[in-house]
């Protein structure tokens, strides 16, 4: 089928290689003319493991291309998919004004057999707005269907390849017809399709976000107790995961969420629910955003615990992105606390394997090699939990550091190993005893 992706952000590029490895033939459109240039010349412009070896794939079979707005090409596509950004506005809401430029764009080319695909993460009742300005604007009924996207990053391309469910809302069943004959060969590999009105859709995927939150927020408040109670968070999470209704995914303790998401879309979904008079049924997530924000200001406490003083202390932060595998510095844990660090006075040093290019951060010390960002450091903070920094050698690293003492803000170092190596551990929500 011919399709054409709108907006070639983490999704769109994502979903446009996809597509093109179905064996589709697709367009990709972007305004960002060095996002075209990059993705034409075969460079994925973020970090996401296998998309720059598949995007090399289907651009040399001839399966897609890029271009900066519509053409003669992409008016005849089967399926148009929206896959614009929608970031959080000043007062908290999700910011639509892309996804209406993308429809006024749209309009003049589309053809009324053709078939619009939001993904966007969209406020409900979204939608139902793009609707009508299509129609507006066209003079037809068009077709719109809501097939939300699921992926993670840092497994982005894996997510599309192999999702664990395919989503469509339509006002009209037959409208994703076209939808479901492009993902034939995902829904025939087994991928359960979940058909439902718009609105269900919508929701579908600000409250999966909202409960992903909601998991991550709960252990870090039993966190907060743990630490006050003298128990241990860890434990307690597998304790509770083996109960089969609890589970133990994304019940892992630490400095919490961040990116371009969880936290965004907590606050878009709460002021939506403000403004269709139901603000009291997500009140609660204001408080899931609360405990997150805690955390990082516990870092802080710790460190001025440790040190006393923060000014002219020297602390290196062992990664800066917001989960390992990814360069995607939004709303980051670990990056928020190494600034805060720095402005209450101490000597920051970062490192990361992958997100220090996008770092514009004067009040920071930029360093990628891992024995440098430690050497002479006062306190070490492990901010995200990369494969390079869980295997570090606790004996070589204490070598390097000037006083040994780690804060684990992810809860994922070998306790034992690095205190049996010398180590003072500080880790969240842990009793830990050092002496
Ligand atoms: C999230 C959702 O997981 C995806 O399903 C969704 O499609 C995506 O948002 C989106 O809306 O586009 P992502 O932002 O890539 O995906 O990251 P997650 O894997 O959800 O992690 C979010 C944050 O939570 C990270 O900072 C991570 O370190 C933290 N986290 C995760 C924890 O602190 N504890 C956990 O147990 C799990």
């Amino acid at each position: 089928m011919k399709i054409s992706v709108i907006g070639l952000g983490y999704l769109g590029a994502t979903h446009a290689v996809a597509m093109a490895k179905l064996g589709h033939e697709v367009i990709g459109i972007d305004k960002d003319v060095s996002k075209v240039e990059s993705l034409l010349a075969g460079k994925i412009p973020f970090f996401e493991p296998g998309l720059a070896e598949a995007l090399a794939e289907v651009l040399a079979q001839g399966k897609v291309q890029f271009q900066t707005s519509h053409s003669e090409s992409s008016a005849s596509a089967d399926l148009h998919f929206l896959c614009v950004g929608t970031p959080q506005a000043a007062d908290g809401s999700a910011n639509t004004s892309y996804l209406d430029a993308a429809i006024d764009d749209l309009a003049p080319h589309l053809s009324p057999s053709a078939v619009v695909v939001g993904k966007s993460t969209v406020p409900v009742g979204t939608a139902r707005k793009l609707r009508d300005r299509l129609q507006e604007k066209t003079g037809f009924e068009p077709k719109l269907v809501w097939n939300p996207e699921f992926l993670r990053e840092g497994t982005a391309l894996e997510d599309s390849l192999k999702p664990d469910r395919i989503v469509v809302g339509s006002f009209k069943k037959e409208d994703s017809f076209p939808l479901l004959v492009a993902y034939e060969k995902l829904l025939q590999a087994g991928s359960p399709l979940v058909e439902l009105d718009v609105p269900t859709a919508e929701l579908v995927k600000v409250a999966a976000n909202a409960f992903l939150a909601t998991k991550i927020s709960f252990i870090n408040a039993m966190a907060e107790i743990a630490e006050v109670a003298g128990a241990d968070v860890v434990a307690l999470s597998k304790a509770i995961g083996y109960d089969e209704r609890i589970g133990n995914k994304f019940l892992r303790s630490g400095i919490g969420f961040g990116g371009g998401c969880l936290p965004k879309d907590i606050r878009g979904f709460i002021s939506r629910a403000e403004e269709l008079g139901v603000g009291q049924a997500l009140s609660f997530l204001k408080e899931i955003d609360g405990i997150n924000n805690r955390r990082r200001q516990r870092v802080i406490e710790l460190a001025k615990q440790e040190l006393g003083e923060l000014s002219g202390q020297k602390i290196t932060v062992l990664g800066v992105s917001f989960k390992p595998n990814s360069d995607d510095l939004r709303e980051s844990p670990s990056l928020e606390i190494a600034r805060s660090l720095a402005q209450a006075g101490a000597v920051v040093t970062v490192t990361d394997p992958k997100a220090l290019p996008g770092l514009s951060d004067s009040q920071l010390s930029k360093v990628s090699d891992v024995d440098q960002a430690l050497r002479g450091s006062e306190l070490v903070i492990l901010g995200t939990e990369w494969d390079e920094y869980r295997r570090l050698d606790p004996l070589k690293s204490k070598s390097l550091v000037k006083s040994a003492t780690i804060i684990d803000g992810r809860n994922v170092l070998d306790v034992a190993a690095w205190q049996s190596a010398g180590w003072k551990v500080i880790a969240l929500g842990r009793t830990i005893s050092n002496d």
